[in-house]
């Protein structure tokens, strides 16, 4: 396999500091924070914090494969530009932008939150996978600054129309215009090449705050047995608003520690999760595996009650909803 040889320092590691985030610190600077949802190949990101570099920008989106490419193409700008005048504004979160927001960014703390083309999900039983819904614009709501603006271009105009639905106008001013191409990102190449001349925008003026607090970390159960027999251990998987599955279960007998992955799903959350189960003092004892990435949730709290229960022999089958 060919070695990339790049940098990767606009990627933003979000576990390993204070969240929400101090932004002013992850940039170095204090400036106006813009912030793109699903900027796929980066195209507009990328031109943006050229054309503004007074402005920090935030680029959130989970296909890997899109934001190896933008990384890639931040560095060749950089490697382009003369010392100290590249793009060092662009910090980017490989991440579920519901997430970023609930967790990452502080009330009040954006100036401006761009998407072009969201994923439509035309299909009737799939409109609930559709970002801006009530929920998702009241969430950024409270996150955009006052008199704060989102803008949405959208390919597909029955997207357009549910926006418009969704929006509670006392949260946002919304006006809604048909505009011609002039982005020039992958997606909107992909549907001029397929005949369409026209899309749809939206724009959204803050009006009133809405709450709306950031979630906080929670504090991790731990949990002391006298007794646990590793080879009678069964787990039965959870189901439910908070999902547990079983993935993964490995056993020292050596040293006495059995690894348990799970699989912990809870509202837009799902989170891989390690625990362990170690011998000590004449205990064994119950907590977070060490040297693994993941937002302590009530999900992850309920994942290791349940593996609590079943490691006392105490589990029952039921649905936590
Ligand atoms: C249709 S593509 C548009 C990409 C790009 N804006 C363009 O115009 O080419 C939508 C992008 O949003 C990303 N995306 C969708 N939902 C997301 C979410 N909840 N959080 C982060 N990224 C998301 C997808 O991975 C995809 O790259």
């Amino acid at each position: 396999m060919k070695l990339t040889v790049c940098s990767l320092a606009p990627l933003f590691d979000f576990y390993s500091v204070d969240r929400p985030v101090r932004w002013e610190e992850a940039f170095g600077r204090r400036a106006p924070l813009h912030v793109e949802i699903g900027f796929g190949m980066g195209e507009v990101l990328l031109r943006r914090a050229r054309e503004f570099p007074h402005i920090n920008f935030v680029g959130i989106e989970y296909h890997w494969e899109r934001i190896y490419k933008t990384v890639k193409a931040i560095d060749r700008a950089n490697r382009a530009a003369r010392p100290g005048e590249g793009p060092g504004n662009i910090r980017i979160l490989r991440l579920n932008a519901w997430i970023a927001f609930e967790r990452l960014f502080a009330e009040r703390s954006v100036e401006h939150i761009y998407s072009l083309f969201p994923c439509p999900w035309p299909k009737k039983g799939h409109i609930k996978h559709r970002l801006f819904s009530r929920e998702f614009l009241g969430l950024l709501n409270n996150r955009l600054t006052d008199n704060g603006t989102l803008h949405v271009v959208t390919d597909y105009y029955p997207y357009s129309e549910w926006v418009k639905e969704e929006n509670d106008p006392v949260d946002f001013h919304l006006q809604a215009e048909d505009i011609p191409a002039q982005f020039g990102t992958k997606f909107e190449k992909k549907w001029i090449e397929e005949g369409q001349e026209e899309f749809f925008e939206i724009n959204l003026l803050k009006n009133k705050h809405r709450a709306c607090t950031v979630r906080e970390d929670c504090e991790l159960k731990s949990y002391k047995l006298t007794e646990f027999d590793p080879d009678k251990f069964s787990f039965e998987d959870v189901r439910g608003e908070v999902a547990v599955v079983l993935k993964d279960r490995i056993f020292d007998r050596d040293q006495q520690r059995m690894m348990l992955r799970v699989i912990v799903s809870e509202q837009h959350l799902t989170q891989n999760f390690w625990a362990m189960l170690k011998r000590e003092d004449g205990f064994w004892r119950l907590c977070k595996m060490e040297g693994q990435h993941f937002f302590p949730t009530p999900g992850i709290n309920t994942a290791l009650e349940e593996i609590h229960l079943a490691a006392v022999g105490r589990q029952t089958v039921r649905h936590n909803n």
